[in-house]
């Protein structure tokens, strides 16, 4: 660990990766009463890709996100001195980024999870970019993944139609402060409503005979829908206003809208609070629903591909979710 010093921070490349099987909303009303006219008026939601077979977990799609990322600038591995895993799906209670930093040979990184559902990555990137600034880590791996999938109940249709599974990737590394990416930052949560979008654990009914302990184990994602979106629509263009705010920077100065892609609807109500024209928005959640922690570095890596961002321009990232949790990132893009 270095000493402390006021480092800029720098988005050196991205990685993403979903899974080969996709599901249409047509296959989807084969297994619950819905319709691909219901789900895509409402969530703007086409198709979902899902990881299936056994043994397949979120790791193995955070490996190939990760290892993507590091090819793209060559990169050796032993470089990186920090792995966050962003999940809530992990395949290890105790954690799964140390499999991760193990499998892409990160040999000397420290690795750790972080949860906070869709949130995740915004969280990820943060405390990321702190680690960078006070000269703690000069290059930290971000990595935003899960798969819901295996924790949705398939009956439920408020819930199956809106999840898919993905991973995304992003590599940060210190440099100059006048070169610095990561502009500003702005934090929320409100555990008041962690009611409205969960996956609880319960206690199986019967303790254990002699000590009245208590087993149990995860249910399925439990979610109010009609609250978590009026909470996404209300709270997540005032983040972004407090965040614009103390950069003295307007709405007028975005180039692109980054959001969580949970539901089309959101997206676009949030984009009309604040004035911003729809072109702005950064969407493929039509492709791959809300993949939760995966869906912003997803979105980036595929904006990226496409040669969307341009260099310098400000992208702002905003995550929301359970917890409930929100925040955002204003990003001054940097050319890879
Ligand atoms: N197909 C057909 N009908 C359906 C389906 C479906 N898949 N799901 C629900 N319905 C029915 C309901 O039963 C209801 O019927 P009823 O009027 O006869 O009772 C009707 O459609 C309306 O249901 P609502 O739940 O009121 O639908 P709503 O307009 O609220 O849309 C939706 C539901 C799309 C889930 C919306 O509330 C939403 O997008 N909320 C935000 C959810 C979200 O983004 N969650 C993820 C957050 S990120 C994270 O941290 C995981």
């Amino acid at each position: 660990m270095k000493s402390s010093t006021t480092q800029g921070v720098k988005i050196l490349s991205t990685g993403s990766a979903v899974p080969h099987i996709s599901l249409n909303n047509d296959q989807m009303s084969e297994i619950v009463q819905t319709s691909d006219e219901w789900i895509s008026t409402r969530t703007g939601i086409k198709e979902r890709r899902l990881l299936t077979g056994s043994q397949q977990s979120v790791a193995d799609l955070a490996i190939v996100a990760s290892k993507k990322a590091l090819d793209k600038i060559s990169m050796d591995p032993s470089q990186i001195d920090l792995i966050i895993l962003a999940t809530s799906s992990p395949n290890d209670l105790f954690g799964s980024a140390s499999q991760i930093q193990h499998s892409i040979g990160a040999i000397n990184a420290v690795a750790f999870d972080l949860t906070a559902a869709c949130s995740g990555f915004v969280l990820g990137l943060v405390t990321a970019s702190q680690f960078i600034q006070n000269g703690s880590y000069c290059s930290v791996l971000v990595i935003g993944a899960d798969v819901l999938s295996k924790w949705i109940d398939w009956s439920d249709r408020s819930t199956c139609i809106l999840f898919g599974d993905a991973a995304g990737a992003a590599i940060l590394q210190s440099c100059p402060s006048t070169e610095n990416s990561i502009l500003n930052f702005q934090l929320n949560t409100d555990g008041h409503y962690s009611h409205h979008l969960s996956i609880p654990y319960q206690d199986d009914k019967k303790p254990h005979s002699f000590l009245n302990l208590h087993q149990g184990s995860f249910k399925y994602i439990s979610m109010n829908g009609k609250e978590v979106y009026k909470f996404a629509v209300s709270q997540v263009p005032l983040s972004i206003l407090k965040c614009l705010n103390s950069l003295n920077m307007s709405v007028n100065d975005i180039n692109w809208l980054l959001l969580h892609q949970a539901n089309e609807r959101i997206l676009n109500a949030v984009a009309e609070k604040l004035s911003i024209s729809r072109d702005k928005i950064i969407a493929n959640l039509s492709k791959y629903g809300n993949t939760s922690a995966a869906s912003i570095p997803l979105a980036l890596d595929e904006a990226v591909q496409e040669g969307k961002i341009a260099n310098n321009d400000v992208l702002v990232v905003a995550g929301f979710g359970a917890g409930l949790t929100w925040g955002t990132i204003i990003v001054r893009w940097k050319e890879l």
